[in-house]
């Protein structure tokens, strides 16, 4: 091992980006890098970076800027583009920015060592190739330190959909399900180091059919119920879900599986049957709203979130209050909207706009609707019993915070318990953005 060098990862987006920033600093520690949480004080900084809307990619040209100072008194630092806007403009990147001395894609971060090297030699490098070897067969997680009772697993990655607004297909590339034996191996390890919840990562989750130790193709819901069996595993969620995806076998895990959390993010984007079709969805309102209603036969006290786009090229004031017509229908525990971003290389990013302002009255509309249901989801939790997993202390002093089965973030006085455990909680009010409650013995 070198001598101590500092890492720096500053993590935007997904949470697929927070578990490969947790992958990176893993792939240097060889490398003898040890994280800070101190820009200043690091050797090597890496943004990992999302594409996801226009926002997010110009965010990462203002913090580069940022650290134009930082680079300007450290010779010896050095800068990486690392995630999705890395992947779609890494050479726009390296010319743009002469302060950037690594630019590479999520397929190649097994490679983070190697290119290390030749940045610390002084070279400038470049790697945005979707190799054809799996990545994480080469990220081994490293034994013996602590995890935090809850952890990220990416378990697929990658889209065939080719939904008309999104760059993932693109950046993450084509759907790929990592092999059952390494995920259960990666799970079995988080839980001995003292996961209690996992959450399944991948953009298209429920599409994951990996091979099994038997050979044959497992569905999402054969690789959850096999991971249940592992002993100090609490809790599986599992994220993001394509509506069509939804298989049986897995909607039922979800009124069999006592381990699988009653919570789900199914992403139905608009409520419009035409916006829909121009979006590339392949399926309509009522199929999800068919979908839900299966779901919560399966399990009824599911808490559903979603994501919507709002001002798809095309989209009316007709096709909006069809979008507002689903969520009264469904009622969300919570929900992302968007004001639609047209992204280069993408079908909709070349058809007729709609103006900004449009966008925001949209959003503000369907904002305030989404609030509403998540505040009544949150009060009709008052007087109940939630099982909470705390997570780690609260604001207060004494205080512990953690997570409801259904997502909620709870706070309690710790009362003798500790980050990891699962406590009931009776929960005594409603805050703005979470419960407070008190333990209950036993
Ligand atoms: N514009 C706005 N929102 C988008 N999303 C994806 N692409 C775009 C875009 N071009 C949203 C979708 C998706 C979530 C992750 O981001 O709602 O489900
Ligand atoms: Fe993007 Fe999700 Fe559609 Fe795939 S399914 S193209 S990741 S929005």
């Amino acid at each position: 091992m070198g001598e101590a060098k500092k890492l720096y990862i500053r993590t935007y987006g997904c949470q697929m980006n927070v578990y490969d920033s947790e992958r990176m600093a893993e792939a240097l520690a060889p490398a003898g890098y040890a994280l800070t949480d101190v820009p200043a004080e690091a050797d090597l900084i890496l943004l990992n970076t999302c594409h996801i809307r226009e926002k997010a990619a110009e965010k990462v040209y203002s913090e580069l800027g940022r650290l134009k100072s930082l680079k300007a008194g450290n010779p010896d630092l050095r800068i990486g583009v690392a995630g999705c806007v890395a992947q779609a403009e890494g050479e726009e990147i390296l010319r743009r920015q002469p302060l950037v001395d690594l630019v590479v894609g999520p397929q190649s971060y097994h490679r983070l060592p190697e290119m290390e090297a030749r940045v610390r030699a002084g070279g400038r490098v470049l790697d945005t190739d979707f190799p054809a070897e799996d990545k994480f067969a080469h990220l081994p997680r490293r034994a013996g330190t602590p995890a935090g009772p809850t952890a990220f697993l990416t378990v697929q990655e990658g889209c065939d959909k080719f939904c008309s607004f999104c760059v993932v297909p693109y950046t993450r590339g084509a759907e790929a399900s990592r092999p059952v034996a390494r995920l259960l191996d990666e799970a079995q390890a988080l839980a001995a180091r003292g996961a209690r919840e996992i959450t399944l990562l991948g953009q298209n989750v429920n599409a994951y059919h990996g091979e099994g130790q038997d050979g044959a193709s497992w569905s999402l819901a054969r690789l959850i119920r096999e991971m249940a069996r592992i002993e100090g595993l609490l809790r599986i969620r599992y994220t993001t879900s394509h509506p069509n995806d939804m298989a049986d076998d897995l909607i039922a895990a979800h009124g069999e599986e006592g381990k699988l959390m009653p919570y789900l993010h199914l992403p139905v984007q608009s409520g419009s049957d035409r916006i829909l079709k121009a979006m590339n969805r392949r399926h309509t309102a009522e199929t999800y709203l068919r979908l839900v209603e299966r779901l919560r036969a399966a399990r009824p006290d599911l808490a559903l979130s979603s994501d919507f786009i709002v001002g798809f090229p095309g989209e009316t004031e007709a096709d909006f209050e069809t979008t507002l017509d689903l969520v009264r229908a469904v009622g969300y525990h919570s929900a992302f909207s968007f004001k639609y971003s047209p992204r280069p290389g993408t079908p909709a990013a070349e058809r007729a706009q709609i103006s900004e302002d449009v966008k925001a009255d949209r959003l503000s509309r369907l904002q305030a609707l989404i609030d509403d249901q998540a505040r009544a989801a949150q009060e009709a939790m008052v007087g109940r019993i939630a099982e909470v997993l705390f997570e780690k202390p609260g604001r207060l002093p004494g205080q512990l915070v953690g997570k409801s089965e259904h997502l909620h973030a709870v706070h309690a006085p710790a009362d003798g318990a500790a980050p990891g455990d699962l406590r009931r909680v009776r929960i005594a009010r409603a805050e703005a953005h979470s419960l407070a409650g008190e333990i209950r013995p036993g």
